[in-house]
């Protein structure tokens, strides 16, 4: 029997967060490019002390019970956890890790760059050409919208949308935001607090930076597509099922909307047979905000030190649940 303690790692990481892992445990890592199979994670995950999972890992309490009384930690790879039921870990008395702050930059200039790509169609552009469609330049070419001086309503006024406010600000935009959050609105943010309603009628961008929950599900739905401006773009950097893919659908096919651009989708990977995909005023990718090199790594690195933290019973650096401390 090893004397290391015994943990799974649901996918390869980036090679410096793998190694402090495999250094410090007896490590099992899934090897393939797709995540395991639920049964498969039930199995491996039989008697291990720790976890580190991916957004792509659902982890409930049935995961945790077929672990056993002896895990001590989940880490996840990643900031958002609504992949790992909070409250069963807390139940169980189960630190769970994630990495906040690391990646809002990367993410913040991802969220920006799809601005730019969405107003100023740079991918239907690209296609255009590389379809041999190009014959001349033309005084209405693939209008796009200004961005410059426009309004941004930034639903989700954390680390991340603060930080786009910031690029924003380069751009002379006005911004706008929402939070129900934020307790009292804090005079040295930039922007203006608005609700809901107000955001949606008046931004010619519509960024999304909430995490998912019971909440924000399909918090862009019917009603808050058309409240949009037909002119307006909406951006998704959050979570796919903050939007209604259905609604979102109907309102870019009707044109209600300009454009939209989401690095997530509802489900993820989104379906090659998704109607969404027929249309030219939807710029997709896949999940990758956060995909700079030093960013994965420094997430990986974030994710084992959690997860070796909870191993020794030291508290984890950056906990989802510190609720569970005060229940020990
Ligand atoms: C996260 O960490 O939650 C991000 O979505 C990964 O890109």
């Amino acid at each position: 029997m090893s004397i290391w303690p015994k943990v799974f790692v649901t996918r390869m990481i980036p090679e410096k967060g793998q190694s402090m892992v495999t250094d410090f445990c007896d490590a099992e890592v899934w090897p393939d490019e797709l995540p395991p199979s639920r049964a498969i994670l039930l199995e491996r995950v039989r008697g291990i002390e720790g976890l580190l999972c991916l957004l792509t890992d659902r982890i409930d309490g049935e995961v945790m019970d077929a672990a056993g009384p002896g895990l001590k930690v989940i880490s996840n790879h990643a900031v958002g956890v609504d992949n790992i039921d909070l409250p069963a870990a807390t139940r169980r008395g189960i630190p769970v890790g994630n990495t906040p702050g690391i990646l809002t930059n990367a993410t913040a200039d991802f969220a920006f760059a799809l601005i730019l790509a969405a107003a100023r169609r740079v991918v239907e552009g690209e296609r255009f050409v590389r379809d041999g469609r190009w014959k001349t330049w033309g005084p209405s070419l693939l209008l796009g919208t200004d961005v410059f001086g426009a309004t941004l309503g930034i639903i989700g006024y954390g680390r991340i949308g603060q930080a786009l406010a910031k690029r924003a600000s380069g751009f002379e935009m006005r911004i706008l935001y929402y939070d129900p959050s934020l307790e009292s609105p804090n005079p040295y943010l930039p922007g203006k607090p608005v609700g809901f309603e107000t955001l949606l009628g008046e931004a010619d961008f519509v960024s999304l930076h909430t995490p998912l929950t019971e909440e924000t599900h399909h918090l862009i739905d019917d009603y808050a597509l058309a409240l949009m401006k037909p002119s307006a773009v909406l951006i998704n950097t959050s979570r796919g099922p903050v939007v209604d893919p259905q609604a979102l659908y109907r309102a870019l096919k009707q044109r209600r909307i300009f454009a939209a651009a989401l690095d997530v989708t509802d489900p993820e990977p989104i379906s090659v047979d998704s109607p969404l995909l027929d249309l030219d005023n939807l710029t997709v990718v896949p999940h990758i905000a956060s995909a700079s090199r030093t960013t994965r790594e420094k997430m990986a690195t974030m994710a084992a030190e959690n997860l070796i933290a909870g191993l020794k019973g030291e508290r984890l650096p950056n906990c989802a649940n510190p609720e569970v401390y005060a229940s020990a």
